[in-house]
């Protein structure tokens, strides 16, 4: 099946099998290595990507779904400001991702932010438990998350 989208702003296609996995395509025909395929099941949330300005899982999305719709991964991200904000808040707060689960952390971050500004308790929760890695305390990792919510906070007002 011919499937046309955007991906990172660019026009694309594919032809492969209805069924296949999103995460498998954009890993194996883009080589958007960003995304993790762990669990393939919608445990983990290392396999993020923004669909249509929503987090999703993409271990969870048949390729058909995406026609015609925009992708946005960790390596499109990377290149906005907003990325920006996010890395340096982690890094004031002494957040230390491994590489494994960071990408998916910061563009879940990233993007729940868009949602909730300025995020109180139960949306830090919701931020917090996309992507699921205890190897950062929670503390740690939500003064990362409210720090980065500030730095941008600042730039866009
Ligand atoms: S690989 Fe998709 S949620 Fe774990
Ligand atoms: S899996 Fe990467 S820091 Fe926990």
């Amino acid at each position: 099946m011919l499937i046309p989208f955007t991906l990172n702003s660019k026009e694309v296609s594919v032809d492969v099998p209805a069924y296949y996995k999103l995460s498998d395509v954009l890993r194996d025909e883009f080589g958007m290595y960003g995304l993790r395929s762990a669990c393939r099941k919608g445990y983990c949330g290392l396999c993020s990507v923004i669909l249509d300005g929503k987090l999703v899982y993409s271990c969870l999305i048949p390729v058909f779904q995406i026609k015609n719709r925009e992708i946005l991964t960790i390596e499109g991200y990377a290149e906005t400001e907003d990325f920006e904000d996010i890395y340096k808040g982690f890094k004031k707060e002494g957040v230390h991702l491994c590489d494994f689960c960071a990408p998916a952390r910061t563009l879940s971050t990233g993007i729940l932010l868009d949602r909730y500004p300025r995020p109180d308790e139960r949306q830090l929760l919701e931020i917090l438990t996309a992507v699921n890695c205890s190897c950062t305390p929670y503390e740690t990792l939500k003064a990362g998350i409210l720090t980065a919510a500030r730095f941008r906070q600042r730039r866009v007002n």
